[in-house]
């Protein structure tokens, strides 16, 4: 073009630029434990892009995730979100860059994935949704679901409580601490507990807002609804964490959690689990992080062309105080 000056760069000049450039963009993808291509040992390569480090539960899954490839000789490229999408769409793009054989994620919200998985597709990458699913109407942007059934722990949660307050006279008034907004276990855990305590005119939820699925969010959250509702008879926290959280807000209001108020979490992770086996949580639905070994499974599988179900659901139960105390000594997380 007339007027415009063509620079040329000298090799060594270059050369360190397009290192610098490289490195700033892997770093500006959340927490990468690897980089670069991977593979030529023969290993499959799974890039797995996790929501972040915000509960017991989201720690349980890391390790089980971590455990499980190196017990399936699968490399690992593992990236922390730090429960941004932005992180986890530059942590996919990066991973079709390095040429992965398979993605892995457990998307943070629900909306706003087809771009990128359209951009996986093409680069001809099978991708498995872990834990939490996505809205895309195009079931053909992934391969699988694996994770659990979030309506059916909400709507759990919601029958024991018809049961528990079966006797109770007068307006139930029930507050909920929800999980991430937009995140698929905060919508179908909400969903799952409405439909069930509509059978029962008198559960009523006066407050619901967003803890974001951590401690600090659900004492924050708890510390206001105790403020604004002078009669709490029941929490539905939808996970371990904010329940745990809220127990602190509720013992500083002077009132004895378990007893004065109810609580419902879901979970069942250790410290949660010990809170019901103490008589401070009241019933806790399970979720299971434990998706290592079945994601490694399903990992070999798409990479070997194989067909899988679309949808592969964890076996989980629920838990009262007294089978809380009969679990605690084995549990593994
Ligand atoms: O997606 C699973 C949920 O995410 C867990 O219930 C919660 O603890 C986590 O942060």
């Amino acid at each position: 073009m007339r007027g415009t000056k063509r620079f040329r760069l000298a090799r060594p000049i270059a050369a360190a630029l397009g290192a610098v450039l490289l490195v700033g963009g892997l770093a500006a993808c959340g927490n990468s434990d690897t980089g670069g291509d991977g593979g030529d040992d023969g290993k499959l390569v799974l890039g797995f892009s996790q929501v972040g480090a915000e509960s017991g539960w989201r720690t349980a899954n890391t390790t089980s995730v971590k455990e499980a490839a190196a017990a399936a000789g699968i490399e690992l490229k593992f990236d922390d979100a730090q429960q941004k999408q932005e992180n986890q769409i530059k942590a996919i793009r990066n991973f079709i860059q390095q040429k992965v054989d398979v993605i892995a994620f457990s998307p943070v919200v629900e909306s706003g994935w087809d771009t990128v998985l359209k951009e996986a597709r093409d680069a001809d990458i099978p991708v498995i949704l872990t834990d939490r699913a996505v809205d895309s109407a195009d079931k053909t942007l992934y391969k699988t679901f694996l994770g659990s059934d979030f309506v059916k722990e909400g709507r759990l949660s919601g029958v024991w409580l018809i049961e528990h307050k079966k006797d109770a006279t007068g307006d139930v008034n029930i507050v909920e601490l929800q999980g991430t907004t937009g995140s698929a276990p905060a919508n179908d855990r909400k969903k799952g507990f409405a439909e069930a305590i509509a059978a029962d005119p008198k559960l009523k939820i006066v407050a619901s807002q967003s803890g974001d699925f951590t401690r600090a969010g659900g004492k924050q959250v708890m510390e206001q609804f105790l403020k604004a509702n002078p009669k709490i008879d029941v929490l539905f926290a939808h996970n371990d964490d904010m329940g745990l959280g809220a127990l602190e807000a509720i013992t500083a209001a002077g009132k004895v959690p378990g007893k004065d108020i109810t609580i419902i979490t879901i979970d069942a992770v250790r410290d949660g689990m010990q809170a019901l086996a103490d008589g401070k949580f009241n019933f806790i639905a399970e979720c299971s992080p434990l998706l290592g070994p079945q994601l490694m499974d399903l990992a070999k599988k798409v990479h070997a062309g194989e067909t899988v179900p679309p949808r592969i659901e964890t076996e989980e139960t629920t838990f009262t105080q007294e089978q809380a105390k009969e679990a605690l000594p084995n549990r593994k997380y």
